[in-house]
């Protein structure tokens, strides 16, 4: 599944954008602050319905605007022809539509290209909490097999009751019969995202490997998952619940199980969380997100359109060449730039510049943009 063309309007700096897209590389050209990293943020809003970029979504409506859309043409691999499109008006329920009909999620929607996105600011994922790697792992669970979502679901809700339990028996409100219920729930359904989110690691560890050797990450770099729980059973993992419940409920909340599981990134042995420098936490995140590209399509059978933001600017050359190479294979990618000189293969690439007029930004048409540019 490709994306043609973006449409949006009101959309952060547009008024309205149309921009069209490669089927391989396409390179976004502007200076800073003309809207790069907005569009790359429209079209993950067109495939997700969500900002890349915040949890506080009513900031994508253009200043001054009451509502925003996103429209995506797509085309699957047979060469036949769909739409997503993605209406916002804060405050009111999204309108989805795949295909001019509505639908309630777009997770739902098997014409929806998978996406995966690099923003400078998402390094958090690599030197931040435990949390964040786990969320991202659990999302490359629910895009690469789709039906295992309901497993993180399901889990969180019972931990969620898990812990409400716990409060209400500190408060003398509940007695601890009813824990034992709570606790092979939260262990049946426990360790199977544990067996998830090792398989997945298992998935990603050669690609990782290589992909950070790829892109000149000194030594050997490594993704290894690392489990609360090593239990062989859900009934085993119950007992270690039962074991530890006097410290849960002194602290009122679940301390074991996935939910505080791990998930390292590591340079010849050593986190890169806490002993990576910036650049090497970049490569890092870089190399996760092209293994996490490949893994999918070992799995799904199809590549994520990967949107890399300002990612050329912090690489030196012979990395620039190296991620350039892989971005020139099979599968959609898109670049944003401020020099176009910064991207090796930007002249066979479509390049789609945008400018600033009266105020607002206008992506320019692919055609003559690149050499005009150059
Ligand atoms: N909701 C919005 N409405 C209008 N402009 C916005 C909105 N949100 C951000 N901006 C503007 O977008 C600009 C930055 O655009 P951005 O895509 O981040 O630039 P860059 O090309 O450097 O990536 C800033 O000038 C900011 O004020
Ligand atoms: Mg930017």
């Amino acid at each position: 599944m490709r994306v043609r063309r973006l449409r949006a309007r009101e959309f952060r700096t547009y008024a309205r954008l149309d921009a069209e897209l490669g089927a391989g590389l396409t390179v976004v050209h502007g200076r800073n602050g003309a809207g790069k990293t907005n569009l790359i943020e429209a079209l993950y809003f067109g495939c997700t319905a969500r900002s890349c970029r915040t949890s506080n979504e009513r900031e994508v409506v253009r200043f001054g605007a009451a509502a925003t859309h996103v429209d995506l043409d797509l085309e699957d691999v047979d060469g036949v022809a769909h739409t997503l499109s993605v209406g916002f008006q804060p405050g009111e329920p999204k309108r989805l539509k795949a295909d001019g009909a509505d639908v309630e999620r777009l997770l739902d929607v098997t014409s929806r290209p998978l996406v995966s996105v690099f923003l400078p600011d998402r390094l958090e994922l690599v030197k931040g909490p435990p949390a964040l790697r786990r969320a991202h792992l659990d999302q490359v669970i629910a895009a690469a097999w789709p039906a295992r979502a309901e497993t993180r679901r399901i889990f969180g809700q019972a931990v969620a009751q898990r812990n409400a339990l716990l409060s209400s028996i500190r408060a003398g409100r509940a007695s601890r019969a009813s824990l034992p219920a709570w606790d092979a729930e939260v262990a049946r359904h426990g360790v199977v995202l544990r067996d998830h989110r090792a398989e997945a690691c298992e998935l990603l560890a050669e690609p990782f490997a290589r992909a950070a050797a790829d892109l000149g990450l000194a030594g050997e770099a490594a993704i290894r998952y690392r489990p609360r729980t090593h239990a062989s059973s859900a009934e085993e993992f119950a007992a270690e619940l039962a074991e530890r419940v006097d410290g849960d409920l002194e602290r009122g909340f679940t301390g074991h199980g996935p939910h505080r599981d791990e998930i390292v990134l590591a340079r010849d042995g050593r986190e890169l969380r806490v002993f990576g420098s910036q650049g090497e936490q970049r490569l890092g995140l870089l190399a996760l997100l092209l293994a996490e590209r490949e893994a999918l399509a070992d799995v799904r059978g199809a590549l994520p359109l990967l949107l890399l933001d300002d990612v050329m600017s912090e690489l030196d050359p012979v990395r620039r060449r190296k991620l350039a190479e892989r971005l020139d294979g099979p599968g959609q990618s898109v670049i944003t730039t401020t020099d176009l000189a910064h991207v090796p293969g930007a002249e066979a690439a479509t390049v789609c510049r945008i400018a600033v007029r009266d105020g607002a930004a206008l992506a320019e048409p692919a055609d003559g943009a690149a050499t005009e540019a150059a």
